[in-house]
């Protein structure tokens, strides 16, 4: 959330690919195939004139991410340099920040909280949510489906998960939408860490008064009961989970969405055999990374990789969604195939595989089934018009709009017409 995205303007050379442009986030997918091209691992300057390894390799990409010399600890990369930034801590200093042995200790008491058993238990009361948001788009006839159910539904599953009221909802959205968002300035971000931080402290507060039967307070008995996790990391956990189980997710179903309704053939397939809808959601996950960009790293020591020398202190930025798309790993990789075994890389590989990635897929299992079922007269609703501000109008279809690429790729808009069954 802090950190640079690659950029420079002219042609498409290494150092010189235009990582921040309307055209990127788009599309980016050309781009990371032309740096790709250039050697798997690059050099690339950034928006503050700074440069970092972008690494669109599927093997090097893999291999970086399991590599313990590439550091996730960022308050350890920037200490003692100078910042205008003001995070609160427990934005900047999650788990995901972390390197061993702490970061062990932390996952090892998070992972608590989302046991196959615990997510199970959520399933019911996703496909009433999901239900609930499916049946309004068909009332309504016609909808924005991004507004209107890949983002409620993911906020309203992790809110649930932990315990945060319907009321507080919408606070909790805006505070860590902008803690995602490509345009805010600084100071507005920061202000949002602050907000959400306080905000979990006060939950948790509630919550060790009075428990309810939500992660939080399990999470609370393991850090009261043994001690482990002391009051700092305990917030910072709420937030990223928080922070972590929604865009992404909303992503997920917005992107996975778009494929799906773009291809006749594949809808009707997976109407007629739900069956295939998890290797769809894997080959969604791979085609179109919800987290496409970006994830960083920060060199301990020199590490040689792909041809090239990362000398300790670098940055180092992995890209999914390049890695995912690399034809040496994948065969027709710009093509949705259902026959792949899989080996993406969207929710990245490693010590800090994604804790989420079983709810995740959970959720978007019901919420493809959910939308297919409810609403089998699905369509894209093309040329409308113009899009929200900010987002970058795609060129097959006028009215789908995607936000500024940054660490994501995720949708602003994407307008569909639902008719009754
Ligand atoms: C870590 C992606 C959903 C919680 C990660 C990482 C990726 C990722 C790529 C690793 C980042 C790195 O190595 O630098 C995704 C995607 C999701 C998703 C694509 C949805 C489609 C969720 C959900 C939750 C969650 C629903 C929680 C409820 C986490 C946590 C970590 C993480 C806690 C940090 C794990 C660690 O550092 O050990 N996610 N995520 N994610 N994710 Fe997810």
């Amino acid at each position: 959330m802090d950190h640079d995205s690659a950029t420079s303007s002219g042609g498409p050379t290494p150092g010189t690919i235009p990582l921040d442009s309307a055209e990127f986030s788009r599309d980016p997918y050309p781009l990371l195939a032309t740096l790709r091209d250039c050697g798997p691992v690059q050099r690339v300057r950034t928006v503050n004139g700074r440069t970092t390894w972008v690494i669109t390799g599927w093997a090097e990409a893999r291999a970086a991410l399991a590599d313990a010399r590439l550091s996730k600890d960022t308050a350890r990369f920037f200490a003692g340099r100078p910042s205008h930034r003001n995070l609160a801590p427990a934005v900047s200093r999650t788990l995901l920040a972390t390197d061993p042995p702490d970061h062990g200790r932390l996952r090892k008491l998070a992972m608590k909280a989302f046991t196959p058993a615990a997510v199970a238990r959520l399933e019911p009361r996703i496909r009433e949510i999901a239900a609930r948001l499916a049946d309004a788009l068909a009332t309504r006839g016609s909808a924005d489906l991004i507004e209107e159910f890949a983002v409620p539904l993911p906020i309203a599953v992790i809110c649930e998960l932990l315990g945060v009221p319907e009321g507080d909802r919408a606070a909790v959205r805006r505070w860590s939408n902008t803690l995602f968002a490509a345009g805010d300035p600084d100071a507005v971000v920061d202000r949002a860490s602050h907000a959400i931080s306080d905000y979990m402290t006060g939950l948790i507060a509630a919550r060790r008064d009075e428990p309810g039967d939500d992660v939080l307070s399990d999470l609370i008995a393991a850090r009261d009961d043994e001690d482990r996790l002391t009051e700092p990391e305990l917030v910072s956990l709420a937030v990223l989970l928080v922070v972590a189980g929604h865009e992404t997710t909303a992503n997920l179903i917005g992107n996975g969405m778009l494929a799906l309704l773009r291809d006749d053939t594949l809808r009707s397939r997976l109407r007629a055999d739900p069956g295939l809808l998890p290797a769809a959601i894997e080959e969604f996950l791979r085609y179109d990374a919800p987290m496409t960009i970006a994830t960083f790293r920060y060199a301990t020591e020199p590490v040689d990789l792909g041809g090239v020398r990362i000398e300790t202190g670098d940055v180092v930025q992995v890209s999914p969604g390049a890695a995912n798309r690399d034809p040496a790993r994948f065969a027709e990789p710009d093509a949705v195939r259902l026959d792949r075994s899989t080996g993406h890389l969207s929710f990245g590989h490693g010590p800090h595989h994604c804790l989420g990635a079983p709810l995740a897929r959970m959720e978007a299992r019901i919420a493809f089934e959910v939308l297919l079922t409810r609403c089998p007269d699905i369509r894209l609703t093309d040329g409308t018009g113009a899009g929200a501000t900010g987002g970058t109008s795609d060129g097959a279809s006028d009215a789908v709009e995607w936000r500024r690429a940054r660490l994501m790729r995720g949708l602003a808009r994407l307008p569909v017409t639902v008719r009754r069954p």
